[in-house]
């Protein structure tokens, strides 16, 4: 596949599918809920059908009932029954590390694989602290997948402060803790996306959120007794990027994305769009099912470099392949910095753009865990093949800079996007007015 100008502003008014992170969730919680859960605008990516079968092979009854529209007939915490068969997480680490937790609260046996991208990434960050639930885990070196868990027939409440910025082990742990007796206690260094605190509430738990300095201590009473609950799951603001970014790039665009959510966690992307000059306004702002979203325009704009501080990374650190995308569209130097995390996601996510940026004509430079990028506002050469190393991210991204570079950005690889934005060629061209993004005409190489 490849994508080109498509000469002309990308134009229109979409929806992009439901959050990656709430659909997880949801089909987690209705699993452990009594009663039946009713989810409307869940994602269904690849990531999120994982998640539905292992709930299913935990026994909840998971039924779709049309398009994005699922509903789930929980067993009540404690109640998830042994898997007949290994879960298999695919592509996604959420599904993964949040299943870890899940599975250390119930006394049963379980083994979890994914894809070689899932087994090349580390687990030991939710293991080794589920540890002191009582459960126990055997995997590969390094704590890899595939790995076996024996859940702990009487788990115990854990007190951790999670050393690295991720929602992912902070939601095993709590998850972890629904099945304890007592409270778990959960420290974060730096605030992480709180859709697992915002449901837990949403489902009945009782949970306290409390700063302490720039900590965020969070506790959740174990052993309650969820309660089924409607989710309506928001545009995720991290697909929302992509067809937003692009709009920004290419000359005469205006785009809007409606329902988009707006979880101030999860919006450091936007915020740092707007720094750049980028036009991005949002209208229609509301809540819907506990959850802030909006409608996101974004038109056309003259960018320039940015400075991003390393406390912003965890509310846009799914987005910095789009972002550095932008930035070498941008006229001045850009630092983005405290992208450690990037190393660990689906690829090495920091290598994997900095190749992105080069094989289309970008130089960017990392420094310890900072990426720099300096440009002069012209647009991008392009004319590269990217390696998409099983990454929908990079993916998408790649895509993006070849609507706007000189000339067209290939990639080697397109059946990750399913994962997190299934339809994300056709609703592009269909912003596009056309074929902007195919597979390249016959007798060119990709
Ligand atoms: C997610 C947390 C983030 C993010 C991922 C989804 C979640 O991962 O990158 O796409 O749903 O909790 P980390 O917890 O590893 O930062």
């Amino acid at each position: 596949m490849r994508s080109a100008a498509p000469g002309r502003g990308l134009k229109g008014r979409i929806g992009v599918p439901g959050d990656k992170s709430v659909s997880h969730r949801a089909l987690m919680f209705g699993a452990l809920a009594v009663g039946t859960t009713e989810i409307t605008g869940l994602l269904e990516g690849e990531d999120v059908l994982r998640t539905a079968a292992a709930m299913r092979a935990l026994g909840a009854e998971v039924e779709r009932l049309g398009e994005g529209h699922w509903r789930v007939a929980g067993r009540g915490v404690g109640g998830l029954v042994e898997p007949a068969d290994v879960l298999d997480m695919g592509n996604s680490g959420t599904a993964a590390r949040l299943i870890c937790g899940l599975l250390a609260g119930h006394p049963l046996f379980a083994v979890l694989t994914g894809d070689a991208s899932l087994r090349r990434r580390p687990m030991r960050r939710v293991t080794e602290p589920l540890l002191a639930t009582g459960a126990r885990f055997t995997g590969r070196a390094g704590g890899r997948l595939p790995l076996a868990v024996e859940g702990a027939a009487e788990p115990m409440p854990l007190d951790y402060e999670v050393p690295v910025p991720s929602a992912q082990v902070k939601s095993a742990l709590l998850l972890a803790g629904l099945c304890a007796r007592g409270t778990t206690r959960v420290t974060e260094r730096e605030a992480t996306r709180d859709h697992t605190e915002n449901m837990l509430r949403h489902f009945g738990a009782t949970v306290r959120v409390a700063a302490e300095g720039n900590r965020r201590v969070i506790e959740l009473e174990g052993q309650p007794e969820l309660r089924a609950a409607p989710v309506a799951v928001p545009a995720d603001p991290s697909s929302a990027a992509f067809p937003l970014v692009a709009a920004l790039l290419v000359p005469g665009s205006e785009v809007t994305v409606a329902g988009v959510g707006l979880n101030p966690l999860r919006t450091g992307l936007f915020d740092t769009l707007r720094e750049m000059g980028g036009g991005l306004s949002v209208t229609n702002a509301r809540v819907e099912g506990g959850e802030p979203v909006g409608d996101l325009t974004a038109s056309f704009s003259a960018l320039r470099g940015v400075d991003v501080p390393a406390s912003r990374a965890p509310s846009m650190i799914d987005e910095y392949p789009v972002l550095a995308v932008a930035a070498a569209f941008a006229r001045g130097t850009s630092r983005f910095r405290g992208l450690a995390e990037l190393r660990v996601k689906e690829s090495d996510r920091l290598a994997a753009t900095v190749a992105l940026l080069a094989a289309n004509g970008v130089r960017a430079e990392v420094e310890g865990d900072d990426l720099i990028i300096a440009r002069d506002g012209a647009p991008a050469p392009g004319g590269g093949t990217v390696e998409t190393h099983m990454d929908h991210r990079i993916a998408m991204s790649a895509l993006v800079m070849g609507l706007a570079s000189t000339r067209p950005v290939a990639v080697d690889d397109t059946g990750f996007i399913d994962t997190s934005f299934p339809g994300f060629t056709g609703l592009m061209n269909g912003l596009a007015g056309g074929p902007a993004i195919a597979a390249p005409p016959s007798g060119l190489r990709e």
